[in-house]
């Protein structure tokens, strides 16, 4: 099969053409889409029509898919999918409303955070009607500081946690259900390098994330805050990013090592819903 690549826009991303996912694609197909994605970070492909299992199928080629920790959003029957949607059916949300309004990386509260996720976009609200996606280069934002500040974050590690960013979302009033205290006990803070080698390419990234990373470990709270948040700022900036705006048919692939993300708002009288899966992540710490 031949495939298309395209560069869409500045530092992340690229479209495949040419590939229909339902299939199963030859090895030689596969892997030119993995070496694209993990030297992009970002992969769109537009027109699929997948079903539950097709997608999963997909997934399970980049490794073993994770089991989201908000159980009551998991697919029936396809726990390896988490729903977002606006949906609600018998008086219950069908999925996360609001799949997190602020710049992050999927699951970097997790001893070992995920590699990628793939979102399926089945039912979308207009591109004036907002929901669109942005997503920023963490390879790019890392090679742009300057090397003082290299230097200075060089050994420096970060916490991460699930369970600050679920306050943070309560105090704002936001929708999202509260895990019950076993799944909390699951998931402590956690502790990652604010500078990172990607597990695949080695290649180094900035490593924090204004949606799940508390502070600096070992650093006065007023200077961690402080430099997490010059951190936060320099790795949103427009240059590093690419906003998507969806169709219906869309599959976006993004790389949790290398990229963050962040969901906007969209007007609430259009429905939104989408599949997500989550590629768990390879080797260890
Ligand atoms: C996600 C996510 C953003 C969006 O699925 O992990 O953050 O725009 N989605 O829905
Ligand atoms: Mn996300």
């Amino acid at each position: 099969m031949s495939i298309e690549i395209k560069k869409l826009g500045q530092a992340v991303d690229a479209e495949i053409r040419g590939v229909d996912l339902a299939k199963t694609l030859d090895d030689a197909t596969f892997s030119q889409i993995r070496n694209t994605f993990h030297e992009t970070g970002v992969l769109l492909f537009r027109d699929q029509h997948l079903n539950e299992e097709q997608h999963i199928a997909f997934s399970r080629r980049f490794g073993e898919l994770e089991i989201h920790i908000a159980k009551q959003y998991l697919l029936k029957d396809y726990p390896e999918i988490v729903v977002l949607s606006n949906k609600v059916e018998d008086g219950r949300p069908l999925g996360i409303e609001d799949a997190g309004r602020f710049w992050h990386s999927d699951l970097s509260y997790l001893p070992k955070p995920s590699l990628g996720s793939l979102l399926y976009a089945h039912e979308v609200p207009p591109s004036d009607a907002g929901g669109n996606t942005p997503y920023s280069s963490m390879y790019a934002a890392y090679d742009a500081l300057d090397d003082v500040l290299k230097k200075r974050l060089q050994n420096l590690r970060a916490v991460h946690s699930y369970e600050q960013r679920w306050q943070k979302d309560a105090q704002r009033g936001m929708t999202r259900e509260k895990l019950d205290d076993l799944d909390r006990k699951k998931i402590p803070a956690v502790s990652h390098p604010v500078v990172r080698a990607h597990p695949v390419t080695g290649r180094l990234a900035l490593y924090v994330n204004e949606g799940f990373t508390v502070c600096i470990e070992g650093l006065p709270e007023n200077e961690s805050k402080s430099l997490l948040e010059e951190l936060f700022s320099h790795s949103a900036e427009e240059r590093f990013t690419y906003t998507h705006k969806w169709q219906a048919g869309d599959l976006i692939m993004w790389d949790n090592a290398c990229v963050i993300h962040s969901a906007t708002w969209y007007d609430p009288s259009f429905t939104r819903h989408m599949h997500r899966t989550t590629i768990a992540g390879p080797g260890s710490e």
